[in-house]
């Protein structure tokens, strides 16, 4: 640790042993005994004398949830907040709620938490766990990020987009921060203090970090990391699905108790796979361990995360279903079998299919670093297994890590946060570049928006739009409804659409039944205004009802109530930021469609198709032919024109979320040409 060199790589500390603790508070023993807790002193030292620290370290080693408070508890931050960035907003909610637990606190007093449509922040919050997005967000509203003394980029080796715009805006802000502060010479003006920059990333890729930022110092925390005996299967899999499930039972039966963590791609077949487990797990003999299934995935509410770091009861196996969220970001603790599906989600740009505009998320291999990650989860408090559902080879085959965001996806929202922020993609110097293509398909969207114009300068609508904590394409039917004196319509099936789960079930072995059930709420024009139907019949519903009524009800259509409640949430931002841009969202053409579906063409003119003679539908931009899904209410229907919330690729390209509209609409769509 002495005077070690520019560029040097410190261990700061050597594995950890056991020492005595005085403490009462548990938690207070368990922050004691992370790894990180033995560089405490060194680390504060670095961060004190460097304006950018890389910090690397094993998963769990403390990093996320220990350098806030020491940095906190120095006293350098002054009296500016502490910002921790993270790339999942489940990740910051209940890294905000450990870390409240930790200070004894409660969430939002001294620690609190910022991510899209939810925040628990006051006056007195000193450390904030922000979504990356959201601190984009505030970029916006005050670019120096001048209510910041420290902020800290947390997984900045998941290259998100939004992480890799900050990395590039922050190393500008701490170069007018930190500079103004030399040339004056003196006590910086409040609005000016001087930024510090921390940098944290779970693997040893650290060089691009550390040259990005002028040759930063790199830290380094070694980890506790235990063996792991790794297997791989002797053929690949079909189903990942069920040969996690019998994987997850073979462990049950054969091996001694610990927690059991099994990675899947996401939601839906988590879901699929705790009804299956909890299934099999009844038919066990008496004598058997019980099973003890918790899930872990983005859309988990709040409520439910507690019960994921809860202690295992005894006599009792926990098995945990978790997408990569699990990989780095969140430390469960009890783990000592690990199954690897080898599938994750990743969000794509498919310009060149689709015309461009959104991402998909597609399932897709995992990387090998993904699959270490994976496998080092099962060694944290001892040694591990992990079972890897694919072959040796398949492994030998995986790329080394995943392309960085910024290559592969639409760059559309980030384009207009710059513009507004006086910056031109092509000119921001980025830890990667991206593509030519990607960045003219992002200014044809804006131009087709409205949001650019034909000189590529912001327009008021463009300033408008980023004003919203939705995707461009969302603002701008919103602020079209403005327009076509409907908002309150438009802003109900907006917050549907922008709800993190689908509201409308779908399982394929039972569309009649569900197209039964949801007959009453079904418009002639599609999906779009029926989910407005559905919205209004559970609100009566809601207002009847009992809690156990409202459930009932949406069993019985198929309805997932937690899109409702969290509609309900996005609904209240959505008005908040229209009252504030002077747009009515009172303002209501009761039951007359053709002005609302007006406003979903304004911003759906990159998702709209029209009828081809052979009965197929076309992009109007764009070249593939789209299918309309089978989910829909609008299956099977021949109408001239389309237009659809997103794409989705099996083994056709389905259109999801359509409505029929005339084709006239479309030439009144042409976006304006000034200001
Ligand atoms: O960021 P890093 O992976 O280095 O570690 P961390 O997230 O700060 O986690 C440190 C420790 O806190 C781990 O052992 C976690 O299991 C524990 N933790 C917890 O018990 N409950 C939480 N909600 C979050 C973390
Ligand atoms: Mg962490």
């Amino acid at each position: 640790m002495n005077t070690p060199r520019k560029k040097a790589k410190i261990h700061l500390v050597e594995e950890s042993s056991s020492g005595n603790h005085k403490g009462v508070n548990p938690l207070q023993k368990q922050r004691e005994q992370l790894p990180i807790a033995r560089g405490k002193d060194a680390l504060v030292r670095e961060i004190r004398d460097n304006d950018v620290i890389i910090l690397l370290g094993e998963t769990g080693s403390g990093k996320t949830t220990q350098v806030p408070q020491y940095i906190l508890e120095s006293g350098m931050a002054g009296s500016g907040m502490i910002a921790v960035t993270q790339p999942r907003r489940v990740a910051a909610t209940s890294l905000a709620a450990r870390v409240a637990a930790e200070q004894n606190v409660s969430v939002g007093s001294l620690v609190g938490y910022s991510v899209r449509f939810d925040e628990a922040c006051s006056a007195d919050t000193r450390i904030k766990y922000v979504s990356d997005g959201m601190l984009v967000r505030e970029l916006l509203s005050d670019p120096l990020l001048s209510r910041y003394s420290v902020i800290v980029v947390d997984e900045a080796h998941e290259r998100t987009l939004r992480t890799d715009f900050l990395i590039a805006n922050l190393k500008t802000i701490q170069a007018k921060r930190n500079t103004s502060n030399d040339i004056k010479g003196k006590r910086p003006a409040p609005e000016l203090n001087p930024l510090k920059i921390v940098i944290m990333s779970a693997t040893l890729d650290a060089e691009k970090f550390s040259r990005f930022y002028n040759n930063a110092r790199v830290l380094y925390v070694k980890g506790r990391q235990h063996p792991v005996q790794t297997f791989h299967t002797a053929a690949s899999q079909t189903d990942y699905v069920d040969a996690a499930l019998r994987t997850f039972f073979q462990i049950h039966t054969d091996k001694p108790p610990g927690d059991v963590l099994i990675f899947l791609p996401g939601q839906e077949d988590i879901e699929s796979l705790d009804k299956s487990i909890k299934m099999y797990a009844r038919r066990l003999p008496e004598e058997r361990m019980s099973v003890l299934v918790c899930l872990m995935y983005a859309a988990l509410p709040p409520t439910q995360q507690a019960r994921i770091f809860s202690p295992t009861p005894p006599g009792t196996r926990k098995c945990i279903l978790a997408t990569n969220i699990a990989e780095t970001s969140i430390t469960i603790p009890g783990i000592k079998y690990v199954i690897d599906t080898g599938k994750c989600k990743e969000k794509r740009y498919l310009s060149k299919d689709t015309g461009g505009g959104f991402d998909t998320l597609l399932t897709r291999d995992i990387t090998k670093s993904s699959a270490m990650q994976r496998a080092g989860r099962a060694g944290r408090e001892g040694p591990g297994f992990c079972f890897r559902l694919y072959t040796e080879d398949a492994f030998s085959s995986m790329a080394a890590s995943a392309e960085p965001e910024i290559r592969r996806c639409s760059l559309t929202q980030s384009l207009l946060q710059l513009k507004c922020l006086g910056q031109d993609l092509e000119a921001v110097d980025f830890m990667d570049r991206p593509d030519v293509e990607a960045i003219y398909s992002a200014l044809k969207t804006l131009w087709l928006l409205g949001a650019l114009d034909n000189a590529k300068s912001l327009t008021v609508l463009g300033r408008q739009m980023a004003s919203f904590p939705v995707e461009p394409y969302l603002a701008r039917i919103i602020l079209a409804s403005g327009e076509h004196g409907c908002a309150s319509e438009v802003i109900d099936i907006v917050s549907l659409i922008s709800s993190s789960s689908k509201l409308f079930v779908d399982i394929s072995e039972q569309r009649d039944a569900i197209s039964d059930a949801r007959r009453k709420f079904r418009h002639p024009s599609g999906d779009h205004m029926t989910m407005l139907n559905a919205l209004r019949s559970y609100q009566n519903v809601a207002a009847a009802e009992s809690k156990i009524g409202r459930k009932e009800w949406c069993r019985q259509h198929f309805i997932n109530e937690r899109t409702f409640v969290e509609a309900l949430k996005i609904r209240d931002q959505l008005r908040l930021t229209c009252g504030r841009l002077g747009v009515d969202w009172r303002s209501t053409r009761a039951d007359n469609e053709e002005p609302v579906l007006r406003c979903f063409v304004a911003g759906l003119v990159q998702q709209s198709a029209f009828l081809q003679p052979d009965g197929s539908y076309k992009q109007i931009i764009g070249q593939s032919v789209v299918k309309i899904h089978p989910g829909s209410t609008l299956c099977e229907k021949k109408v001239p024109a389309i237009i659809y919330d997103e794409l989705v690729y099996t083994t056709q390209i389905y259109a999801r979320g359509v409505s029929s509209v005339p084709k006239s609409f479309f030439t009144a769509a042409t976006p304006p040409s000034g200001s």
